[in-house]
């Protein structure tokens, strides 16, 4: 330890099953380094009452940890795997990308590459700026949205995280939802009032807005996909008010379609936020749209926004290698995994008699512990979280590593295989009947 501090001795939880001694020593050292141990709030797997498990590696679609425990892995980096771990094509693509030079500050062309396939895949983009996280993402592209509107409300839905951005805290899912917080300490009362929450699949109100931003998929309460109608809805409501429509596809961008969501529903955004898969493992995410919006970025026009490690030559290198291998019958593939997953756990929970319901879309599912899939917020918040936990703990038990929250999405890739669906489904009947 190099700071010499003392930190009160740290009280850990129990460690059933999985994990193991190598996990536990890591995670006392963690504690009194970092806050909860951990980088990011949900990987400290307190929802679901246990202690994280370490990693040592990945191999396609199966994690190692420290103690050498083997898992099927679901959570996948929580979506830019789309093509597994240690895939040979990104791995020799960013170690050739390394051995040139890991950051230049300077442009190069790979980044226009990457930029060319984004506009040639995502319907809205005309244009692209990287970044190298999708909260930085969403917060410019907003930023952009306030300048070219000359308003500064945002319209967003209960429960949608779009990144940890001061404004955009109030009423998110993912990692608050997992841990109960409404918003966070820190957040001023002139950021928060500017953000008008709705509840998803609601009709926006009547506000004069300068954005309203959605995933146009809802995958950080669980997945709950729009009803149908209610995309469209919003592309008009954004029409009738002035407002500039943002689809976040932090998680759909590259997964559910070659274009995401708004391809697959056949509703163009204005500006479009994308991370995760964009970088392959790596960190980089970018935002995206209409020409005429984005040269308003600074240095073509006056918004500012920059970055030391935007379009950074390691992660453009992942993000393209990882691109070039999501063609038709991948999307097929994603497909057909997400639906097999989620019907046979559907008819586990059937089996054994748990009031369970499931969601899917091409790379995405969940599954929920309520008769019926939720509809928004509060419908997922009123999941039993207590099945969820003991479900997942099972799980991890049985060597199946799940997102320890039910309020995030599982992550096929094109490195699962069959076999993976059916050691998760014969793992999910044994615990289920336990539940
Ligand atoms: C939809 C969505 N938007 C934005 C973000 C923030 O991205 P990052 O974690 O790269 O800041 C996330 C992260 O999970 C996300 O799911």
């Amino acid at each position: 330890m190099g700071s010499g501090a003392r930190v009160a001795s740290p009280r850990l939880r129990r460690s059933r099953g999985a994990g193991g001694k190598q996990s536990a020593a890591a995670y006392e050292r963690a504690l009194e380094l970092l806050p909860g141990g951990v980088n990011s709030p949900v990987r400290a797997m307190r929802q679901i009452g246990r202690d994280p498990i370490f990693v040592a590696r990945g191999e396609g679609a199966e994690l190692i940890d420290v103690d050498g425990n083997r898992y099927v892995d679901w959570v996948m980096s929580w979506g830019p795997l789309i093509a597994g771990h240690a895939r040979p094509e990104v791995v020799s693509a960013v170690s050739a990308a390394a051995a040139a030079g890991t950051s230049f500050g300077a442009p190069t062309e790979a980044e226009v590459e990457l930029a060319a396939e984004v506009v040639d895949r995502i319907p809205s983009a005309e244009m692209v700026r990287m970044t190298s996280s999708g909260t930085e993402a969403s917060m410019s592209a907003i930023r952009l949205a306030r300048a070219a509107t000359g308003r500064a409300k945002i319209v967003k839905f209960a429960g949608a995280y779009h990144g940890h951005v001061d404004g955009l805290l109030a009423d998110a899912g993912s990692g608050l939802a997992t841990q109960g917080i409404p918003a966070s300490p820190g957040v001023t009362e002139a950021q928060a009032a500017d953000t008008v929450i709705v509840p998803w699949n609601s009709p926006a109100p009547d506000v004069e807005a300068a954005a309203v931003i959605c995933e146009p998929y809802a995958a950080n309460m669980g997945l709950v996909p729009p009803a149908p109608g209610f995309l469209r809805s919003l592309r008009e409501y954004a029409d009738a008010t002035g407002a500039l429509l943002i689809f976040d596809e932090v998680i759909t961008g590259f997964r559910v379609a070659r274009g995401g969501a708004q391809e697959r529903e056949q509703v163009t955004p204005d500006l479009t936020v994308l991370g995760k898969v964009i970088g392959g493992g790596l960190p980089a995410a970018a935002y995206a749209g209409r020409r005429d919006l984005m040269e308003r970025i600074a240095p073509a026009g006056d918004v500012y926004q920059a970055g030391t490690l935007s379009g950074n030559p390691l992660a453009t290198a992942a993000g393209l290698a990882t691109l070039n291998m999501l063609d038709g019958p991948a999307y097929e593939r994603l497909d057909q995994l997400a639906r097999a997953l989620a019907d046979g756990l559907a008819a586990a929970a059937r089996e054994a008699g748990v009031p369970a319901s499931t969601t899917a879309q091409p790379g995405l599912l969940t599954l929920f512990f309520a008769p019926e899939a939720p509809r928004n917020y509060d419908d997922a918040k009123a999941c039993d979280t207590d099945a969820y936990a003991a479900f997942c703990r099972g799980m991890l038990d049985r060597g199946v590593y799940l997102p320890p929250s039910q309020f995030e999405a599982w992550f096929p890739s094109l490195a699962h295989t069959d076999a993976h669906v059916e050691r998760t489904v014969s793992a999910a009947r044994a615990v289920l009947a336990e539940l």
